[in-house]
């Protein structure tokens, strides 16, 4: 669905969660959200605490798994996806911390694997995502599942590609500072959500999704993997879409 700005587009994912949050709470059910970070989410984000805020949507029942985190890093690191997330998110809307699940960049390199496949069998054990909201890298990366990785790959320690370091180099005061290393679910992980929704806006996405969205399926560009999916939809702005 392509909208001819980012921020008509962020409201209608907002609304499509807060959708599902509503008809799963008037279930008595939890709402099971894998989200992500970056640039891209931060108006969903916006949109989300303005719901909590002006409309009283609650996020008392709401469990969120976290795509990915670098490594190693330290949760209280300005630019770990743990502050980004309490900033963005968590720290203004009423979600039991204890619901809030992120990959640990603190971890001993030794405990990394079994942290890896806890995560996986916790999302199992809230029944899976409901959804899976989504960035993409210029590399075609989704979550940090860079090219090379496996359809049905897990959770795991990824080495992070050149380009997607000097993407991140000016968050970190220069490249050298990027870890090169994340702990990031796997393409088999995020196609267990039930609902895919991936979104890019800005003309600097606009050759990624082309490739991703009419290119050969293949592991050099992970975010191809998206087209075996009946559950997956592209919310672009038009210069995203503007090499469709
Ligand atoms: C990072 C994140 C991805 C995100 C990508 C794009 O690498 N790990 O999940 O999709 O960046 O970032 P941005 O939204 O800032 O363009």
């Amino acid at each position: 669905k392509v909208y001819p700005d980012m921020l008509t587009a962020s409201k209608t994912v907002a609304q499509r969660i807060a959708t599902i949050i509503k008809q799963k709470t008037q279930k008595g059910e939890n709402t099971i959200l894998g989200l992500a970070t970056g640039v891209t989410p931060i108006a969903v984000y916006n949109e989300l605490v303005r719901l909590y805020r002006e409309e009283g949507l609650s996020f008392k029942n709401v469990v969120t798994f976290n795509l990915d985190e670098y490594y190693p890093m330290s949760p209280d690191t300005l630019q770990s996806y743990n502050v980004f997330m309490y900033k963005h998110l968590f720290s203004h809307v009423d979600i039991d911390p204890e619901n809030v699940h992120i990959p640990d960049g603190a971890l001993k390199q030794d405990d990394i694997t079994a942290f890896c496949l806890d995560y996986e069998k916790k999302i199992t054990a809230y029944g899976g995502l409901d959804l899976q909201i989504l960035g993409i890298g210029r590399t075609g990366h989704i979550g940090f599942n860079e090219p090379g990785s496996a359809p049905n790959s897990g959770t795991r320690l990824v080495s992070l590609d050149e380009l997607t370091r000097s993407d991140a180099a000016y968050d970190f005061g220069g490249k050298a500072n990027v870890p090169v290393k994340a702990i990031t679910m796997g393409i088999g992980t995020i196609f267990k959500a039930r609902e895919i929704i991936l979104m890019a806006w800005n003309a600097k996405k606009a050759e990624i999704i082309k490739k991703a969205v009419e290119g050969e399926i293949s592991a050099d560009i992970p975010a191809t993997y998206l087209q075996h999916s009946d559950h997956v939809e592209f919310v672009l702005d038009t210069d995203a879409a503007s090499a469709l």
